[in-house]
């Protein structure tokens, strides 16, 4: 079984790429740090064959090519995993119209690349699994986040409207929605502002968040929401916003 794991190189990424290789998965992982992605690999457990591929995921045109050589050396892609991304925390009108557009690129554009590129030999196989790493700001858009709960609303949305479309030929897809979990990424994200956001909200890990992934893959479940407590942002929508616009940290306190 193959893996194709995006953002491999760091945070939530690296840890799924553990998880599927003490699951049995041969792994092709994709980032731009070399080194990162070497220092991953060399920590996999002995006897999952690994490729790691330098690869900018902005450069939408070769990702297709990317996906045949991942094909090539470790065989069809049995899951892929759109997990590489990042993340603006400013205010929207400070940020540059072509810094969002790049976010997109990775976060949203870069997701349907791949997945058009792995779906026809997917259901020409009749099976395979596609893994959606969204985030909790696609079901509580956040201040100061104009571009990423865009991002994550769009892949989110994409992600639940292809399950439907593709179960009956045999191939699942696994959405995942995220809260603060400690990675590179959230720490940048709290250091935006005077004071802690997350406060006393749940905080995950990237373990038990790659556990609860790899078992929705094996288990063929929807959706993945972790910390588990976020549920209710799901189930309750509106209550969700009310909070959000009366809670949320104050334009004032994200930093210039
Ligand atoms: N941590 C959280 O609290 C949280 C919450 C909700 C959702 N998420 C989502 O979870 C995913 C992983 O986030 P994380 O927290 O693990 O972030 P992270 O630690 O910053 O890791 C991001 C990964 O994406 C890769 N990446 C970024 N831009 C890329 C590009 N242009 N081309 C190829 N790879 C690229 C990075 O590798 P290189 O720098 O080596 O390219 C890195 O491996 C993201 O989609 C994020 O939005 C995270």
């Amino acid at each position: 079984m193959h893996a194709f794991v995006t953002g491999a190189s760091a945070g939530i990424g690296e840890a799924l790429a553990k998880r599927l290789a003490s699951a049995g998965y041969d792994l092709t992982l994709v980032a731009r740090r070399q080194a990162e992605l070497a220092r991953v690999a060399e920590q996999l457990p002995a006897g999952a064959k690994v490729r790691t591929l330098v690869a900018d995921v902005t450069d939408l045109p070769s990702l297709p090519g990317l996906v045949r050589r991942a094909e090539n050396e470790l065989g069809p892609v049995d899951v892929l995993v759109n997990n590489a991304g990042v993340q603006i925390v400013a205010l929207t009108h400070e940020v540059e119209p072509e810094q969002g557009e790049r976010l997109l690129a990775v976060n949203v554009l870069a997701p349907f690349r791949l997945t058009h590129a792995v779906l026809p030999g997917m259901l020409e196989r009749g099976r395979g699994t596609i893994v959606d790493i969204a985030s909790l700001a696609a079901l509580a858009p956040t201040l100061g986040m104009y571009h990423y709960s865009a991002s994550k609303a769009a892949l989110a949305a994409a992600s639940e409207a292809l399950r439907a479309e593709v179960a009956p030929r045999g191939v699942h897809v696994v959405t995942v929605y995220p809260g603060p979990v400690h990675t590179e990424m959230a720490a940048a994200a709290v250091s935006r502002y005077a004071e802690d956001p997350t406060g006393i909200l749940p905080v995950g890990n990237t373990r038990t968040l790659a556990k609860l992934v790899v078992r929705a893959i094996e288990r063929r479940k929807a959706r993945v929401i972790y910390p588990r407590a976020y549920v209710l942002a799901r189930l309750f929508p509106g209550i969700t916003r009310w909070v959000m616009d009366r809670m949320s940290p104050r334009p004032k306190s994200l930093k210039a």
